[in-house]
């Protein structure tokens, strides 16, 4: 009520928020899913898992620390909401998948720290399954892959929980579901991964470097996350159509940034990536230069296609 003192960890939660305003991620927008989805059986029984949501809550207070507006969109956990945080609360992965689809229209990553259930029974009973004599059979169906089929263009960042084979199956899920990062957590380890306040995780991205990174509590972990992609933030990436003119389309904030940096760039083709070395005749990399280098583009490299990419390094 009135007059009443604030939580402490209210108080802890605003003051990093405000101290955060002019950190390295000041002016973007994060959205972070945790939790282990529930899909419901019946009325009163559900299909989870294991996770507690402590790594997406501590990435949450660590991107809201460094300056980002942040969306949590949360399954079920006992953790309490993190101040100064937009938290969506969802049960099921057809409403994480809704709500991820519904904030990520304006944003510029996604980490999906969730643990949402691969499957879900095909039709969840009305009322209460009845104790009968014999066992029960359930018919369940897979979920939507919510990371792998989100569409934007933002940078995508995946988790993956692992018992063997870590890194191979961790890169297997980077490159199917088209991500720019992925963490792979050992949970074999009873340090490690679901429940636990410390993580081991080897951090992958998608030109194959790996980085393992000793044990540490999650919210270590969430910076080192977010160190690399402040990095990928850094990149500019400019989506250009060479199907008729050449026109290039800056991504929100851009195009200030774009103008003063030098370097190379490289084509995301069908075919692979070029790396095609500056053009000193168009010797400025503002929204002009880059419009006419385009055309010189298209000209020397007739396999470039609409909708490649042009990243600048
Ligand atoms: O919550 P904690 O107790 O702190 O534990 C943390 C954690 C172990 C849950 C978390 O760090 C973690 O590893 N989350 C991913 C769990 C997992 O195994 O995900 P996956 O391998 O099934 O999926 C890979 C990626 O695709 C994940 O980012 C997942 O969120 C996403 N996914 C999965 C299935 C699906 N239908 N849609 C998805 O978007």
């Amino acid at each position: 009520g009135l007059g009443r003192l604030a939580d402490i960890k209210d108080i802890i939660g605003s003051i990093c928020q405000v101290l955060g305003r002019s950190g390295d991620l000041a002016g973007k927008h994060i959205v972070v899913t945790a939790g282990g989805t529930q899909e419901p059986i019946d009325p009163v029984r559900y299909l989870s898992n294991r996770s507690s949501g402590k790594m997406g809550y501590a990435l949450a207070e660590a991107a809201r620390d460094r300056g980002a507006k942040v969306t949590l969109v949360t399954a079920p956990t006992s953790l309490p909401e993190p101040v100064g945080v937009d938290v969506i609360q969802v049960g099921t992965a057809q409403e994480m998948r809704q709500a991820v689809e519904n904030v990520t229209l304006r944003s510029d990553a996604l980490i999906m720290a969730a643990a949402v259930a691969d499957y879900r029974p095909l039709k969840a009973a009305k009322d209460k399954i009845k104790k009968g004599k014999t066992g029960l059979t359930l018919e369940l169906e897979c979920t939507p892959d919510i990371l792998g089929t989100v569409k934007g263009n933002f940078i995508k960042v995946g988790f993956a929980a692992e018992s063997s084979n870590l890194v191979e199956n961790a890169r297997e899920k980077l490159k199917q579901k088209g991500l720019a990062l992925i963490v792979a957590n050992d949970i074999t380890a009873g340090d490690s991964g679901f429940g636990t306040d410390t993580n081991r995780v080897t951090i992958i991205d998608r030109e194959g470097k790996i980085e393992s990174l000793p044990l540490m509590s999650k919210r270590k972990v969430a910076d080192r996350l977010l160190d690399k992609v402040v990095g990928l933030s850094e990149e500019t990436i400019v989506y250009c159509s060479l199907r008729e003119e050449p026109r290039i389309g800056f991504s929100k904030g851009q195009e200030p940034l774009f103008s003063k940096r030098k370097g190379t760039l490289i084509l995301e083709t069908a075919i692979g990536n070029i790396t095609v070395s500056y053009n000193p005749k168009y010797d400025e990399f503002g929204p002009r230069g880059v419009s006419k280098w385009l055309k010189w583009l298209k000209k020397n490299h007739p396999e470039l296609k609409a909708g490649d990419k042009v990243r600048l390094q």
